[in-house]
């Protein structure tokens, strides 16, 4: 039961929470009530920076095999299924089971959902498009990753917003750079958004990340130079995730606290990289593995 009469997306049953073997390392937070994970700082070290590599690659390995399995008739469990799994073979926690209380081990938007969506008995349909946004926790470090999947053949609308949500994710990366203030890569993407009618999602940003799953830097997706003045610097890791909307970028949450949808169910999509920057630009540490996907 996926959707209401008028087509839009609403809540399934959820089933048991998936167990990780006692051997692999927690995150600090994982079912702790209140907790601060800022102020570690978002720099690193070349050490430090290779062990964000092999998280944030465990995270892009699970996209590339969770790829292979989206079509019409899975339902959204079964994606998280086969991301808990990856993760947990390659010897890595899944960073959202028991983030401040999310059960899943992943988020899965559909649709209207723009983000932090809620794996359950959901049957993805054709036509649909579904955003699957994992990370990955090993070595004491997390890695953060999300892509749109087209599920069977979707509308040329569906497809021109996704293609250009990567494109925009794509180009704000571009913008980032050593002595640049973070806004630029909002006004990057949100620019290139415009082009096409679309809007930014506001309340939703980018984030550094590594030691911590959130550490407390934001990384904005639309224009606003007063607000964002952090500078970037050499040996930063952040992610860079814009959420564009066909309609209006305004939001509301379902009752699960979770699940954030556009306010007028409009059409969302989104993608993410962890990044890492360098004298000469950024590097994208959550590239696929695969080539083509
Ligand atoms: N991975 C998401 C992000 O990009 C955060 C999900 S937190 C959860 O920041 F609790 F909703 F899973
Ligand atoms: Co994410
Ligand atoms: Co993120």
């Amino acid at each position: 039961m996926p959707k209401d009469a008028q087509g839009h997306m609403i809540p399934g049953l959820h089933s048991p929470r998936l167990t990780v073997p006692a051997a692999i390392e927690r995150p600090f937070y994982v079912d702790v009530k209140d907790f601060d994970e800022t102020g570690f700082g978002d720099t690193y070290d070349d050490e430090e920076i290779e062990r964000i590599r092999e998280s944030s690659r465990i995270a892009a390995g699970a996209l590339d095999a969770i790829a292979a399995e989206i079509r019409p008739g899975i339902t959204t469990d079964h994606i998280d299924r086969v991301g808990h799994d990856y993760m947990v073979s390659h010897g890595a926690y899944p960073s959202t089971l028991g983030y401040s209380g999310f059960q899943k081990s992943l988020c899965t938007s559909v649709n209207e959902v723009i983000c932090h969506g809620i794996p359950d008995d959901t049957v993805l349909e054709e036509g649909d498009i579904v955003n699957v946004d994992v990370t990955a926790f090993k070595n004491g470090m997390h890695g953060d990753t999300n892509r749109t999947f087209f599920v069977g053949e979707v509308s040329q609308e569906a497809r021109d917003l996704v293609d250009r949500t990567l494109e925009a994710t794509l180009r704000g990366i571009r913008a980032a750079k050593p002595g640049r203030q973070v806004s630029v890569i909002g006004r990057t993407i949100e620019k290139y958004a415009k082009r096409f009618g679309y809007s930014s999602v506001r309340e939703y940003t980018g984030h550094g990340v590594g030691r911590q799953f959130h550490s407390g830097l934001i990384i904005p997706h639309y224009d606003d130079p007063e607000r964002f003045t952090d500078v970037i610097e050499e040996n930063m890791v952040f992610t860079v995730e814009p959420m564009l909307t066909i309609g209006s970028p305004r939001w509301t949450t379902w009752q699960d606290g979770w699940t954030v949808t556009t306010a007028d169910r409009s059409l969302t999509a989104q993608f993410e990289h962890t990044i890492v920057i360098h004298a000469d630009g950024a590097e994208i540490l959550t590239g696929s593995l695969v080539e083509n996907s």
